[in-house]
């Protein structure tokens, strides 16, 4: 039995919802569901989603635990599915508009924390990374590209420097089937002083995971979903564990703000904006306290940031 997840900036997430008894609200991220039991007990309806069927399971096994599934109509509704989906799973149940969507990014500690899952460097496991438990494997990508695509991949999603020395040295010991040898790979490609405080494997497992499952793509077409889902005055949250993701929506949401294009340039004549200021009040970044840190270490790289939506239209479609 694994640890719990416990929810990151629960409070802060919870309270940029601004939620009413009878929201409609998105939890884009249900992993072990922390962040929807705080929505229902504030009155709110939750669709809630998840690609790794384990977490849904979880959920749909404890219907004492999770009451309001089988409320009519129910106040809680499970989707095991990507989020980069939830305007076509939510138009399937007739619905196109919700008040607030949350997105907490990133592995739960389930995934994390069983070895079988394959996300963890510090555990041995089957190179597996796969969230949604189906499509190609850690293992198929580390044992079939070509080096410099596993290169490119370190450098990309993992900001590792020496990607081509460690993509060598991956190429050079195929094929590799377990978290532990790719460990070992990596650990010896870079040299690795035991007690350091950092494994340098970190930085490469993290790369390939995100590449397994497209989750910069996927973030990208969560905040364009919920552009579009988002009522008028509808809040969206994102909490994100990385500076990759934290880019993204910060870009984003400079963008969708007008943010970006006002600070363009102070030496070019203005140009009249050509698209729709589409959020607005957009939050600072916001970290986990020190106290939440010490209580939770996991917490210690989230970020989040919150904005409302505007009236105006969403900027572009989704493709079908
Ligand atoms: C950090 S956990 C969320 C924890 C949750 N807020 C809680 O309080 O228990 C992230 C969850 O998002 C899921 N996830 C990640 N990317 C996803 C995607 N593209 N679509 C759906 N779920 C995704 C993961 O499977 C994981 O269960």
């Amino acid at each position: 039995m694994t640890a719990p997840h416990i929810p990151v900036l629960l409070d802060e997430a919870i309270a940029a919802l601004a939620v009413v008894p009878g929201a409609l609200i998105v939890d884009a991220t249900f992993g072990a569901g922390g962040y929807t039991r705080r929505l229902l007990e504030a009155g709110a309806t939750v669709h809630a989603f998840d690609r790794d069927p384990d977490a849904i399971d979880a959920a749909r096994r404890n219907p004492g635990i999770w009451p309001e599934t089988g409320e009519n109509p129910p106040r809680l509704v499970l989707h095991p599915r990507r989020f980069s989906e939830m305007v076509a799973a939510l138009a399937d149940m007739g619905i196109v508009r919700v008040d607030g969507i949350v997105m907490d990014i990133g592995v739960s500690s389930m995934q994390l924390d069983q070895p079988e899952r394959g996300f963890a460097f510090a555990s041995d496991g089957p190179l597996d990374m796969r969230m949604a438990q189906d499509g190609p494997t850690a293992a198929d990508f580390v044992n079939e590209a070509a080096e410099s695509d596993i290169a490119d991949v370190l450098f990309r999603y993992g900001e590792e420097r020496q990607s081509r020395r460690v993509a060598r040295h991956i190429v050079a010991a195929r094929p590799l089937t377990t978290t532990g040898a790719l460990a070992g790979v990596i650990r010896k490609a870079l040299g690795h002083r035991p007690g350091a405080p950092k494994d340098p494997a970190t930085r490469s497992f993290q790369a390939i995971r995100i590449h397994v499952n497209a989750e910069l793509e996927e973030l990208e077409q969560a905040l364009a979903a919920a552009e579009l889902l988002l009522r008028s005055g509808g809040r969206l949250a994102a909490v994100s564990f990385h500076s990759l993701e934290d880019r993204i929506v910060k870009q984003f949401l400079r963008e969708a703000s007008g943010a970006s294009a006002a600070t363009a340039s102070r030496h070019l004549p203005e140009m009249p904006r050509e698209e729709p200021v589409t959020f607005a009040a957009v939050s600072r970044a916001i970290r986990p306290s020190e106290a939440e840190i010490a209580r939770n270490p996991r917490s210690r790289s989230a970020t989040l940031r919150f904005a409302t939506r505007t009236d105006a239209p969403s900027r572009r479609r989704l493709a079908a």
